[in-house]
Protein backbone atom coordinates (compact mmCIF):
# COMPACT_ATOMS: atom_id res chain seq x y z
CA UNK A 1 0.00 0.00 0.00
CA UNK A 2 1.50 2.97 -0.93
CA UNK A 3 1.56 7.23 0.20
CA UNK A 4 0.86 9.62 -2.59
CA UNK A 5 2.92 12.50 -1.08
CA UNK A 6 2.03 15.77 -2.37
CA UNK A 7 4.42 15.86 -5.70
CA UNK A 8 2.87 12.40 -7.08
CA UNK A 9 -0.68 13.71 -5.64
CA UNK A 10 -0.48 16.88 -8.15
CA UNK A 11 -0.08 14.16 -10.61
CA UNK A 12 -2.83 12.05 -9.27
CA UNK A 13 -4.98 15.06 -9.74
CA UNK A 14 -3.84 16.27 -12.95
CA UNK A 15 -4.93 12.91 -14.12
CA UNK A 16 -8.35 12.72 -12.34
CA UNK A 17 -9.23 16.43 -14.09
CA UNK A 18 -8.60 14.37 -17.37
CA UNK A 19 -10.85 11.54 -16.65
CA UNK A 20 -13.31 13.13 -14.64
CA UNK A 21 -14.29 15.59 -17.95
CA UNK A 22 -13.72 12.76 -20.55
CA UNK A 23 -16.78 11.10 -18.56
CA UNK A 24 -18.42 14.05 -18.66
CA UNK A 25 -18.34 14.30 -22.01
CA UNK A 26 -19.55 10.38 -22.83
CA UNK A 27 -22.36 11.03 -20.59
CA UNK A 28 -21.72 8.80 -17.41
CA UNK A 29 -22.52 9.82 -14.03
CA UNK A 30 -20.21 9.46 -10.69
CA UNK A 31 -21.35 6.78 -8.33
CA UNK A 32 -19.83 6.51 -4.60
CA UNK A 33 -20.06 3.12 -2.83
CA UNK A 34 -18.92 1.99 0.54
CA UNK A 35 -15.22 1.02 0.63
CA UNK A 36 -16.89 -1.98 3.18
CA UNK A 37 -19.31 -4.89 1.81
CA UNK A 38 -20.69 -8.09 2.85
CA UNK A 39 -18.08 -10.88 1.94
CA UNK A 40 -21.02 -12.78 0.74
CA UNK A 41 -21.67 -10.06 -2.11
CA UNK A 42 -18.44 -10.74 -3.95
CA UNK A 43 -17.98 -14.44 -3.08
CA UNK A 44 -21.81 -14.39 -5.33
CA UNK A 45 -20.37 -11.79 -7.54
CA UNK A 46 -16.99 -12.67 -8.40
CA UNK A 47 -17.47 -16.54 -7.81
CA UNK A 48 -15.94 -18.86 -4.97
CA UNK A 49 -13.42 -20.29 -7.36
CA UNK A 50 -10.94 -17.43 -7.85
CA UNK A 51 -7.99 -16.18 -6.78
CA UNK A 52 -9.55 -12.63 -5.66
CA UNK A 53 -11.80 -14.34 -3.44
CA UNK A 54 -10.06 -17.66 -2.48
CA UNK A 55 -6.96 -15.64 -1.58
CA UNK A 56 -7.20 -12.32 -2.04
CA UNK A 57 -9.77 -10.55 -0.12
CA UNK A 58 -9.17 -8.94 3.09
CA UNK A 59 -12.08 -10.15 5.16
CA UNK A 60 -13.06 -9.61 8.72
CA UNK A 61 -15.84 -10.72 11.01
CA UNK A 62 -17.64 -7.56 12.95
CA UNK A 63 -17.26 -8.35 16.14
CA UNK A 64 -20.40 -6.39 17.11
CA UNK A 65 -22.75 -8.36 15.32
CA UNK A 66 -20.91 -11.15 14.06
CA UNK A 67 -20.85 -10.26 10.25
CA UNK A 68 -18.27 -11.15 7.62
CA UNK A 69 -17.43 -8.01 5.86
CA UNK A 70 -14.62 -7.47 3.12
CA UNK A 71 -12.36 -4.01 2.15
CA UNK A 72 -14.23 -4.02 -1.95
CA UNK A 73 -11.25 -6.03 -4.01
CA UNK A 74 -13.15 -4.61 -7.18
CA UNK A 75 -16.13 -2.24 -8.02
CA UNK A 76 -19.23 -4.32 -10.49
CA UNK A 77 -20.35 -6.19 -7.41
CA UNK A 78 -20.67 -3.13 -5.80
CA UNK A 79 -22.70 -1.11 -7.88
CA UNK A 80 -24.86 -3.37 -8.92
CA UNK A 81 -25.75 -3.90 -5.29
CA UNK A 82 -26.37 -0.13 -5.17
CA UNK A 83 -28.43 -0.34 -8.40
CA UNK A 84 -30.62 -2.83 -7.53
CA UNK A 85 -30.59 -1.26 -4.02
CA UNK A 86 -32.33 1.50 -4.84
CA UNK A 87 -33.54 0.79 -8.29
CA UNK A 88 -31.87 2.44 -10.46
CA UNK A 89 -32.84 0.91 -13.71
CA UNK A 90 -36.44 1.27 -13.38
CA UNK A 91 -36.70 3.81 -15.95
CA UNK A 92 -33.92 2.45 -18.51
CA UNK A 93 -30.29 2.23 -18.65
CA UNK A 94 -27.70 4.16 -16.77
CA UNK A 95 -24.25 4.65 -17.37
CA UNK A 96 -22.14 4.93 -14.32
CA UNK A 97 -18.48 5.54 -13.26
CA UNK A 98 -17.06 5.09 -10.06
CA UNK A 99 -13.01 5.47 -8.46
CA UNK A 100 -11.08 4.91 -5.66
CA UNK A 101 -8.88 2.48 -3.70
CA UNK A 102 -9.25 -1.53 -4.24
CA UNK A 103 -7.88 -4.05 -1.93
CA UNK A 104 -6.26 -7.39 -2.99
CA UNK A 105 -3.92 -8.92 -0.88
CA UNK A 106 -1.65 -10.05 -3.83
CA UNK A 107 2.13 -10.36 -4.01
CA UNK A 108 3.24 -6.79 -4.07
CA UNK A 109 5.50 -6.27 -7.26
CA UNK A 110 5.90 -3.19 -9.51
CA UNK A 111 2.73 -2.23 -11.20
CA UNK A 112 0.83 -4.72 -8.43
CA UNK A 113 -0.20 -3.49 -4.97
CA UNK A 114 -2.54 -4.37 -2.10
CA UNK A 115 -4.16 -1.05 -2.20
CA UNK A 116 -4.62 -0.04 -5.42
CA UNK A 117 -6.81 2.07 -7.53
CA UNK A 118 -9.31 1.43 -10.52
CA UNK A 119 -11.59 3.72 -12.09
CA UNK A 120 -14.53 2.03 -13.55
CA UNK A 121 -17.34 2.70 -15.70
CA UNK A 122 -20.83 0.05 -15.70
CA UNK A 123 -23.12 0.33 -18.28
CA UNK A 124 -26.25 -1.19 -17.44
CA UNK A 125 -29.32 -1.81 -19.11
CA UNK A 126 -27.66 -2.02 -22.09
CA UNK A 127 -27.94 -5.28 -24.31
CA UNK A 128 -26.77 -4.66 -27.67
CA UNK A 129 -23.09 -4.52 -28.99
CA UNK A 130 -23.30 -1.38 -29.20
CA UNK A 131 -22.66 0.16 -26.01
CA UNK A 132 -19.63 -2.59 -25.99
CA UNK A 133 -18.58 -0.70 -28.41
CA UNK A 134 -18.68 2.20 -26.81
CA UNK A 135 -16.99 1.43 -23.82
CA UNK A 136 -13.95 0.59 -26.28
CA UNK A 137 -14.10 3.62 -28.27
CA UNK A 138 -14.13 5.64 -24.85
CA UNK A 139 -11.09 3.87 -23.78
CA UNK A 140 -9.48 4.45 -27.18
CA UNK A 141 -10.25 8.25 -27.01
CA UNK A 142 -8.60 8.57 -23.50
CA UNK A 143 -5.53 6.39 -24.91
CA UNK A 144 -5.25 8.94 -27.19
CA UNK A 145 -5.43 12.26 -24.18
CA UNK A 146 -2.96 10.42 -22.14
CA UNK A 147 -0.55 9.74 -24.82
CA UNK A 148 -0.57 6.23 -24.58
CA UNK A 149 -1.38 3.57 -26.56
CA UNK A 150 -2.00 -0.11 -24.93
CA UNK A 151 -3.63 -2.32 -27.14
CA UNK A 152 -6.53 -3.85 -27.13
CA UNK A 153 -7.36 -7.68 -27.04
CA UNK A 154 -11.18 -9.09 -27.31
CA UNK A 155 -12.78 -12.50 -26.85
CA UNK A 156 -16.19 -13.88 -26.44
CA UNK A 157 -16.97 -16.31 -23.71
CA UNK A 158 -20.78 -16.78 -25.25
CA UNK A 159 -23.82 -16.85 -23.30
CA UNK A 160 -24.34 -19.57 -20.26
CA UNK A 161 -25.56 -22.39 -22.33
CA UNK A 162 -22.36 -22.51 -24.31
CA UNK A 163 -20.12 -22.16 -21.00
CA UNK A 164 -21.86 -24.84 -19.59
CA UNK A 165 -21.72 -27.38 -23.39
CA UNK A 166 -17.45 -26.31 -23.05
CA UNK A 167 -17.32 -26.67 -19.63
CA UNK A 168 -18.57 -30.12 -19.92
CA UNK A 169 -15.70 -30.68 -22.93
CA UNK A 170 -13.03 -29.33 -20.88
CA UNK A 171 -13.53 -31.25 -17.93
CA UNK A 172 -13.71 -34.07 -19.66
CA UNK A 173 -10.58 -33.57 -21.91
CA UNK A 174 -8.42 -32.21 -18.77
CA UNK A 175 -10.00 -35.57 -17.07
CA UNK A 176 -8.43 -37.86 -20.10
CA UNK A 177 -5.11 -35.79 -19.45
CA UNK A 178 -4.97 -36.12 -15.32
CA UNK A 179 -1.51 -36.74 -15.10
CA UNK A 180 -0.37 -33.41 -16.92
CA UNK A 181 -2.34 -31.37 -15.05
CA UNK A 182 -0.38 -29.12 -11.88
CA UNK A 183 -1.96 -28.30 -8.37
CA UNK A 184 -3.89 -25.61 -9.33
CA UNK A 185 -5.47 -27.10 -12.21
CA UNK A 186 -6.58 -30.15 -10.74
CA UNK A 187 -8.16 -28.19 -7.31
CA UNK A 188 -9.54 -26.16 -10.22
CA UNK A 189 -10.80 -29.07 -12.95
CA UNK A 190 -14.43 -30.03 -11.26
CA UNK A 191 -15.11 -25.89 -9.63
CA UNK A 192 -13.95 -23.88 -12.54
CA UNK A 193 -12.12 -25.96 -15.38
CA UNK A 194 -12.02 -22.55 -17.58
CA UNK A 195 -9.62 -21.10 -15.35
CA UNK A 196 -7.06 -23.52 -16.04
CA UNK A 197 -6.69 -22.25 -19.23
CA UNK A 198 -5.97 -18.56 -17.93
CA UNK A 199 -2.97 -20.88 -16.24
CA UNK A 200 0.70 -18.86 -16.26
CA UNK A 201 2.50 -22.38 -15.89
CA UNK A 202 4.73 -23.07 -18.93
CA UNK A 203 4.38 -26.26 -18.15
CA UNK A 204 0.89 -26.31 -19.18
CA UNK A 205 0.68 -24.70 -21.87
CA UNK A 206 0.77 -26.84 -24.64
CA UNK A 207 -2.38 -29.29 -23.05
CA UNK A 208 -4.00 -26.00 -22.72
CA UNK A 209 -3.42 -24.75 -26.55
CA UNK A 210 -4.53 -28.43 -27.36
CA UNK A 211 -8.06 -27.81 -25.37
CA UNK A 212 -11.67 -27.55 -26.84
CA UNK A 213 -12.45 -24.53 -27.59
CA UNK A 214 -15.03 -22.24 -26.39
CA UNK A 215 -15.20 -20.33 -30.26
CA UNK A 216 -16.23 -23.93 -30.90
CA UNK A 217 -19.66 -24.09 -29.11
CA UNK A 218 -20.77 -20.38 -29.71
CA UNK A 219 -24.83 -20.09 -30.65
CA UNK A 220 -25.61 -17.77 -33.11
CA UNK A 221 -26.99 -14.78 -31.40
CA UNK A 222 -23.49 -14.60 -29.68
CA UNK A 223 -21.45 -14.35 -32.64
CA UNK A 224 -23.75 -12.27 -34.47
CA UNK A 225 -23.38 -9.96 -31.27
CA UNK A 226 -19.43 -10.33 -31.09
CA UNK A 227 -19.33 -9.62 -35.26
CA UNK A 228 -21.22 -6.81 -35.01
CA UNK A 229 -19.10 -5.41 -32.19
CA UNK A 230 -15.80 -6.29 -34.44
CA UNK A 231 -17.33 -4.49 -37.30
CA UNK A 232 -18.12 -1.29 -35.42
CA UNK A 233 -14.89 -0.94 -34.01
CA UNK A 234 -13.46 -1.43 -37.00
CA UNK A 235 -15.94 1.57 -38.50
CA UNK A 236 -14.34 3.31 -35.35
CA UNK A 237 -10.90 2.92 -36.62
CA UNK A 238 -9.73 0.45 -33.64
CA UNK A 239 -7.14 -1.74 -34.21
CA UNK A 240 -7.23 -5.28 -31.99
CA UNK A 241 -6.20 -8.53 -31.19
CA UNK A 242 -8.33 -11.41 -31.29
CA UNK A 243 -7.37 -13.76 -28.35
CA UNK A 244 -9.50 -16.86 -27.94
CA UNK A 245 -7.32 -17.43 -24.46
CA UNK A 246 -8.24 -14.56 -22.82
CA UNK A 247 -10.86 -15.55 -19.85
CA UNK A 248 -10.40 -13.14 -17.18
CA UNK A 249 -10.09 -13.25 -13.37
CA UNK A 250 -13.98 -12.68 -12.33
CA UNK A 251 -17.16 -15.36 -13.17
CA UNK A 252 -19.96 -12.96 -14.22
CA UNK A 253 -18.48 -12.64 -17.51
CA UNK A 254 -20.11 -13.99 -20.74
CA UNK A 255 -20.26 -12.67 -24.02
CA UNK A 256 -17.27 -9.85 -24.57
CA UNK A 257 -14.31 -9.16 -22.96
CA UNK A 258 -11.54 -6.93 -23.43
CA UNK A 259 -8.25 -6.27 -22.16
CA UNK A 260 -5.93 -3.40 -23.11
CA UNK A 261 -2.36 -4.18 -22.69
CA UNK A 262 1.04 -2.86 -22.81
CA UNK A 263 4.31 -4.54 -22.98
CA UNK A 264 6.29 -1.62 -21.31
CA UNK A 265 5.31 -2.34 -17.77
CA UNK A 266 6.83 -6.05 -17.42
CA UNK A 267 5.12 -8.20 -15.75
CA UNK A 268 2.23 -6.31 -15.29
CA UNK A 269 0.88 -5.02 -18.63
CA UNK A 270 -3.16 -4.96 -18.29
CA UNK A 271 -4.12 -1.34 -17.64
CA UNK A 272 -8.01 -2.10 -18.17
CA UNK A 273 -9.76 -4.73 -18.59
CA UNK A 274 -13.46 -5.50 -19.32
CA UNK A 275 -16.14 -7.25 -20.28
CA UNK A 276 -20.22 -8.12 -20.31
CA UNK A 277 -22.18 -9.26 -17.56
CA UNK A 278 -25.57 -10.18 -18.48
CA UNK A 279 -26.68 -12.29 -15.69
CA UNK A 280 -24.59 -10.58 -12.78
CA UNK A 281 -27.62 -8.22 -11.78
CA UNK A 282 -30.40 -11.31 -11.68
CA UNK A 283 -28.00 -13.27 -9.84
CA UNK A 284 -27.73 -10.52 -7.39
CA UNK A 285 -31.20 -10.43 -7.15
CA UNK A 286 -32.42 -8.43 -9.30
CA UNK A 287 -34.60 -7.75 -12.00
CA UNK A 288 -32.93 -9.70 -15.13
CA UNK A 289 -31.06 -7.04 -16.99
CA UNK A 290 -28.06 -6.70 -19.55
CA UNK A 291 -24.66 -4.81 -18.57
CA UNK A 292 -21.09 -4.21 -19.30
CA UNK A 293 -18.60 -2.57 -18.13
CA UNK A 294 -14.23 -1.93 -17.63
CA UNK A 295 -12.05 -0.66 -14.54
CA UNK A 296 -8.46 0.47 -15.25
CA UNK A 297 -5.77 0.75 -13.06
CA UNK A 298 -4.88 4.25 -11.86
CA UNK A 299 -1.23 3.21 -11.00
CA UNK A 300 -0.72 1.14 -13.73
CA UNK A 301 -1.99 3.84 -16.46
CA UNK A 302 0.53 6.85 -14.81
CA UNK A 303 3.27 4.49 -15.28
CA UNK A 304 2.46 4.00 -18.82
CA UNK A 305 2.23 7.97 -19.35
CA UNK A 306 5.20 7.77 -17.45
CA UNK A 307 7.24 5.50 -19.56
CA UNK A 308 5.42 7.42 -22.84
CA UNK A 309 7.03 10.63 -21.26
CA UNK A 310 3.16 12.18 -21.37
CA UNK A 311 3.95 15.31 -18.97
CA UNK A 312 0.94 15.99 -16.34
CA UNK A 313 1.31 19.70 -15.43
CA UNK A 314 2.23 20.11 -11.42
CA UNK A 315 -0.11 22.31 -10.22
CA UNK A 316 1.80 25.61 -9.38
CA UNK A 317 0.72 28.43 -6.91
CA UNK A 318 0.58 31.80 -8.30
CA UNK A 319 2.08 34.00 -5.94
CA UNK A 320 4.67 33.73 -2.91
CA UNK A 321 4.39 36.75 -0.85
CA UNK A 322 7.86 38.08 0.70
CA UNK A 323 7.32 40.68 2.81
CA UNK A 324 9.92 42.12 6.03
CA UNK A 325 8.98 44.61 8.88
CA UNK A 326 5.66 45.08 10.53
CA UNK A 327 3.70 47.53 8.01
CA UNK A 328 4.89 44.94 4.89
CA UNK A 329 3.49 42.21 6.93
CA UNK A 330 0.33 44.04 7.50
CA UNK A 331 -0.34 45.24 3.79
CA UNK A 332 0.89 41.57 2.61
CA UNK A 333 -2.14 40.06 4.26
CA UNK A 334 -4.20 41.98 2.85
CA UNK A 335 -2.38 41.74 -0.60
CA UNK A 336 -2.88 37.80 -0.03
CA UNK A 337 -6.51 38.43 1.18
CA UNK A 338 -6.86 40.37 -2.20
CA UNK A 339 -5.77 37.35 -4.54
CA UNK A 340 -7.51 34.60 -3.15
CA UNK A 341 -10.25 36.39 -3.30
CA UNK A 342 -9.85 37.18 -7.17
CA UNK A 343 -9.06 33.38 -7.28
CA UNK A 344 -5.18 33.29 -7.57
CA UNK A 345 -3.31 30.87 -5.15
CA UNK A 346 -1.46 32.85 -3.04
CA UNK A 347 1.05 31.57 -0.21
CA UNK A 348 2.10 34.06 2.36
CA UNK A 349 5.37 33.63 3.83
CA UNK A 350 5.32 32.69 7.62
CA UNK A 351 8.50 32.81 9.97
CA UNK A 352 9.91 35.67 8.95
CA UNK A 353 13.78 36.22 8.05
CA UNK A 354 15.93 37.93 5.31
CA UNK A 355 14.66 39.21 1.88
CA UNK A 356 17.30 36.49 0.51
CA UNK A 357 16.34 33.99 2.54
CA UNK A 358 12.50 34.44 1.76
CA UNK A 359 13.25 34.26 -1.75
CA UNK A 360 15.10 31.11 -1.61
CA UNK A 361 11.51 29.83 -0.01
CA UNK A 362 9.69 31.71 -2.99
CA UNK A 363 12.03 29.41 -5.87
CA UNK A 364 11.72 26.96 -4.28
CA UNK A 365 7.63 27.05 -3.65
CA UNK A 366 6.79 26.15 -6.93
CA UNK A 367 4.99 29.55 -7.47
CA UNK A 368 5.14 31.39 -10.69
CA UNK A 369 5.76 34.99 -9.46
CA UNK A 370 7.14 36.49 -6.81
CA UNK A 371 5.45 39.33 -4.78
CA UNK A 372 8.05 41.51 -2.60
CA UNK A 373 6.68 43.61 0.06
CA UNK A 374 8.76 46.30 2.04
CA UNK A 375 8.65 49.57 3.07
CA UNK A 376 8.62 50.98 -0.66
CA UNK A 377 5.80 49.10 -1.44
CA UNK A 378 3.41 49.93 1.67
CA UNK A 379 4.60 53.60 1.02
CA UNK A 380 3.27 53.70 -2.83
CA UNK A 381 0.65 51.23 -2.21
CA UNK A 382 2.22 49.06 -4.57
CA UNK A 383 3.68 45.41 -4.96
CA UNK A 384 6.72 43.85 -6.77
CA UNK A 385 5.91 40.85 -8.89
CA UNK A 386 9.25 39.17 -9.70
CA UNK A 387 8.51 36.31 -11.99
CA UNK A 388 10.20 33.18 -11.02
CA UNK A 389 10.13 31.17 -14.26
CA UNK A 390 9.30 32.13 -17.74
CA UNK A 391 10.95 35.64 -19.60
CA UNK A 392 8.94 38.42 -17.79
CA UNK A 393 9.84 41.30 -16.59
CA UNK A 394 10.23 42.32 -12.67
CA UNK A 395 7.88 45.46 -12.33
CA UNK A 396 6.24 47.29 -9.10
CA UNK A 397 2.33 47.76 -9.75
CA UNK A 398 -1.13 48.30 -7.75
CA UNK A 399 -2.79 45.48 -6.22
CA UNK A 400 -5.57 45.08 -9.12
CA UNK A 401 -2.84 45.46 -11.82
CA UNK A 402 -0.77 42.30 -10.06
CA UNK A 403 -3.80 40.78 -10.06
CA UNK A 404 -4.36 41.10 -13.96
CA UNK A 405 -0.92 39.89 -14.42
CA UNK A 406 -1.45 37.04 -12.18
CA UNK A 407 -4.20 35.86 -13.58
CA UNK A 408 -3.17 35.79 -17.30
CA UNK A 409 0.03 34.17 -16.21
CA UNK A 410 -2.09 31.46 -15.17
CA UNK A 411 -4.19 30.90 -17.97
CA UNK A 412 -0.74 31.15 -19.89
CA UNK A 413 0.37 28.02 -17.99
CA UNK A 414 -2.84 26.20 -18.37
P1 LIG B 1 -9.75 -6.56 -13.01
O1 LIG B 1 -9.16 -7.11 -14.27
O2 LIG B 1 -9.67 -7.41 -11.82
O3 LIG B 1 -11.26 -6.20 -13.35
O4 LIG B 1 -9.09 -5.17 -12.69
C1 LIG B 1 -9.10 -4.10 -13.61
C2 LIG B 1 -7.76 -3.39 -13.64
O5 LIG B 1 -7.38 -2.98 -12.33
C3 LIG B 1 -6.60 -4.26 -14.09
O6 LIG B 1 -6.54 -4.33 -15.50
C4 LIG B 1 -5.42 -3.49 -13.53
O7 LIG B 1 -5.07 -2.40 -14.38
C5 LIG B 1 -5.96 -2.97 -12.22
N1 LIG B 1 -5.53 -3.83 -11.10
C6 LIG B 1 -6.09 -4.99 -10.69
N2 LIG B 1 -5.42 -5.48 -9.62
C7 LIG B 1 -4.41 -4.62 -9.35
C8 LIG B 1 -3.37 -4.55 -8.36
N3 LIG B 1 -3.25 -5.46 -7.40
N4 LIG B 1 -2.52 -3.49 -8.39
C9 LIG B 1 -2.64 -2.53 -9.34
N5 LIG B 1 -3.60 -2.53 -10.29
C10 LIG B 1 -4.48 -3.56 -10.30
C11 LIG B 1 -12.15 -5.68 -12.46
O8 LIG B 1 -11.84 -5.27 -11.37
C12 LIG B 1 -13.55 -5.59 -12.99
N6 LIG B 1 -14.41 -5.05 -11.91
C13 LIG B 1 -13.60 -4.70 -14.22
C14 LIG B 1 -14.98 -4.56 -14.76
C15 LIG B 1 -15.81 -3.50 -14.56
N7 LIG B 1 -15.62 -5.43 -15.51
C16 LIG B 1 -16.83 -4.96 -15.77
N8 LIG B 1 -16.96 -3.79 -15.18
Amino acid sequence: MNDCLPDATDTWQAFEAIVRDWLRRYGYREMRTPILEHTGLFKRAIGEVTDIVEKEMYTFVDELNGESLALRPEGTASSVRAVIQHNLLYDGGKRLWYSGPMFRHERPQKGRYRQFHQVGVEALGFAGPDVDAELIVMCADLWRELGIAPTLQLNTLGDYESRHCHRAKLIAYFEANQDALDEDSKRRLHSNPLRILDSKNPAMQALNDAAPRLMDELDEAALAHFDTLQALLRANGIAFELNPRLVRGLDYYNRTVFEWVTDQLGAQGTVCAGGRYDGLIEQLGGKPAPAAGFAMGIERLLSLMEVAGTPLAPAVSDAYIVHAGDAAQAYAWQVATALRSAGLAAVLHCGGGSFKSQMKKADASRARYAVIIGDDEVAAQQVTLKPLRGTAEQTCVEVTLAIEYLKQASTEKA
